[in-house]
């Protein structure tokens, strides 16, 4: 059975983005493969985070997870820093990696741009994800599309270290989704739809009530020629919303534009947000109860437990394969 890995970051409750580029594939994907699935609160500290809201976080992520349908019977739940061979073996990437190649991500630069402090973490965490990755042996990774350039550098580090040293990690491919791999911002449709947007109009949160959907949709930046037609270049915004529609619908783009022949964003935004509410509410659901419940821990003590087991195999190979430490005796 082939392996898949992929993270979320603990670093606001997850959008809708984070969801139809991440989540929704986890959920199929659970089905024909070993999976692991990680809270990547490490990744998450690269920029200032409040420790308060920072636990909170982690364990929301985690029964957000399990509400849109993620089986801890089929695939491994855990949080990152609960695993320490991610850290360790993230440094034996980073010292296989070229400050050049990593000054190049674009995450970075837009991350970075304009601040006066910039963590050194936030410019060597690409090496974290990949060890995240190569931990497990991953075939696939299934992410969002603005997460391809790190998907390039874990295969290129991964043929790096296989070529130096020993030929232990398997090269991932990466799976992005069809439609729906880059949901842009509500305010600005030519920027990701980011959970730590500083502007909460921007996006939709899983756990948004229908007031609030109801009302960042009625306020989504559109156009002036009030015409629902999907044309990404000149329509950014009408094409983001449609794209959300048809996804939360089934319905094609196509049959969407249809519908709306003639009338106008009013009725397509409240109609979107009739959908939108309607798919949130069981998950919404879901997540209460387990929140309330003491099942999660019990499931992320036994996610960590399974993913210590595989990470600490492939650490000691690492760590074999570059001369770390010393030779064991039986
Ligand atoms: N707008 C998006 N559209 C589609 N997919 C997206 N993803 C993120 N934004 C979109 C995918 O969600 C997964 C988890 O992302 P992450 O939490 O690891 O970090 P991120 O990509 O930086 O996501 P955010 O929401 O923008 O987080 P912050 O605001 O903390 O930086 C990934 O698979 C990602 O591709």
């Amino acid at each position: 059975m082939k392996t898949i890995f992929s993270g979320i970051q603990p670093s606001g409750t997850i959008t809708l983005g984070n969801y139809i580029g991440a989540l929704k594939q986890f959920v199929e994907l659970q089905e024909e493969y070993n999976c692991y699935f990680c809270i990547v609160d490490q990744h998450a500290i690269t920029v200032p985070q409040d420790p308060l809201v920072l636990r909170k976080n982690i364990r929301s992520l985690a029964a957000l997870y399990l509400a849109v349908g993620l089986n801890p019977e089929k695939a491994t739940l855990f949080i990152q820093s609960e695993v320490p061979a991610h850290a360790q073996a993230a440094w034996m990437m980073q010292c296989i990696s070229y400050i050049g190649e990593l000054e190049r991500m674009t995450q970075f630069k837009d991350k970075s741009a304009g601040k006066e402090a910039v963590s050194a973490a936030l410019l060597t965490y690409p090496p974290l994800m990949v060890a995240d990755i190569l931990l497990y042996s991953a075939d696939l990774v299934p992410v969002g599309e603005d997460q391809k350039q790190h998907l390039e550098l874990t295969r290129d580090l991964a043929e790096r270290f296989n070529k130096k040293y020993n030929d232990i990690f398997t090269i991932p491919e990466v799976r992005i989704p069809k439609v729906g791999a880059r949901i842009m911002s509500l305010q600005d449709p030519t920027k990701k739809m980011s959970k730590s947007d500083p502007n909460q109009k921007a996006f939709i949160s899983l756990l948004d009530d229908a007031k609030k959907i109801e009302k960042k949709i009625k306020s989504a930046v559109t156009d002036s020629d009030g015409i629902v037609r999907y044309d990404v270049e000149n329509k950014p915004g009408v094409s983001n919303l449609l794209s959300i529609y048809s996804i939360f619908s089934g319905k094609t783009i196509a049959e969407i534009e249809s519908t709306y022949e003639g009338k106008g964003y009013g009725d397509f935004k409240g109609d979107l947000a009739k959908v939108v509410i309607e798919a949130l509410s069981p998950i919404q659901q879901k997540y209460h109860d387990l929140m309330e419940s003491s099942e999660l821990d019990d499931i992320l003590d036994k996610g960590a437990e399974k993913a210590n087991q595989t990470a600490s195999k492939m650490l000691k190979k690492m760590e074999n394969a570059m001369g770390l430490g010393r030779k064991r005796r039986r």
